[in-house]
């Protein structure tokens, strides 16, 4: 009997220490597509200022955001995107769990952490299946600030509305979290 409950309990040590390995391995490839997803976007954004200046660029960004997603998604087999409590793109609305993440994020920020380094993971169900949930927060760099900021000139704002007549995703200053990087895998 004694011995039945050793086993289970080193059975239960050996499966536990698995699956923490196995999320850790999950955790390192999400951070791997996070700096692909993000330094391909940024040298987007920024090609296209440097040609056209913020005008064109948010054609660009508008043209070329969801095809980087979709492309990194097709190399990766992960489900790639972004995410924002305050959105341009409705497409990119938030579900429960991103939105408890993101309000968590907003939360832990108040408390004092970094949100450079912040970012959340878990093992839950989508749709009844086994799913590999992780989210990153994007900080709002001085960059971004022409798109998203507080003092947005006419031009821009108006491109803005034209493309995105519910934008939300302004008044942002430095430092702030603009959003989160959203991935997901089913296991
Ligand atoms: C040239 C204007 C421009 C600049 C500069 C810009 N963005 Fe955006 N941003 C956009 C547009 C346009 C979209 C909507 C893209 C789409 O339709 O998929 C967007 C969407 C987003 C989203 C997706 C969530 C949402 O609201 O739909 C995030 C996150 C984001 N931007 C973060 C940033 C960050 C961080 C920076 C600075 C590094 C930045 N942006 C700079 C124009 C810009």
């Amino acid at each position: 009997m004694k011995r039945n409950l050793i086993a289970v309990l080193l059975l239960s040590g050996i499966l536990g220490s698995a699956n923490a390995a196995e999320s850790d391995e999950n955790v390192t490839a999400a951070r791997k597509l996070v700096k692909g997803f993000f330094g391909e976007l940024k040298g987007e954004l920024q090609t296209a200022m440097k040609a056209g200046g913020p005008v064109a660029a948010i054609a660009a960004c508008n043209g070329k955001a969801p095809l980087i997603a979709h492309d990194l998604a097709q190399r990766s087999g992960w489900d790639v995107g972004r995410t924002s409590l305050k959105l341009r793109q409705p497409k990119n609305r938030p579900d429960a769990w991103e939105t408890a993440g993101l309000k968590s994020f907003e939360a832990r920020k108040a408390a004092g952490e970094n949100i450079k380094t912040m970012e959340q993971s878990e093992t839950t169900e989508v749709a009844g299946k086994k799913t590999f949930r992780y989210m990153k927060a994007i900080p709002t760099a001085k960059l971004c600030l022409t798109c998203h900021g507080t003092d947005i000139k006419p031009e821009v704002n108006e491109a803005l509305q034209k493309l995105y007549p519910e934008d939300q995703a302004v008044g942002y200053t430095e430092g702030e979290i603009r959003g989160a990087f959203t991935f997901s895998k089913t296991l």
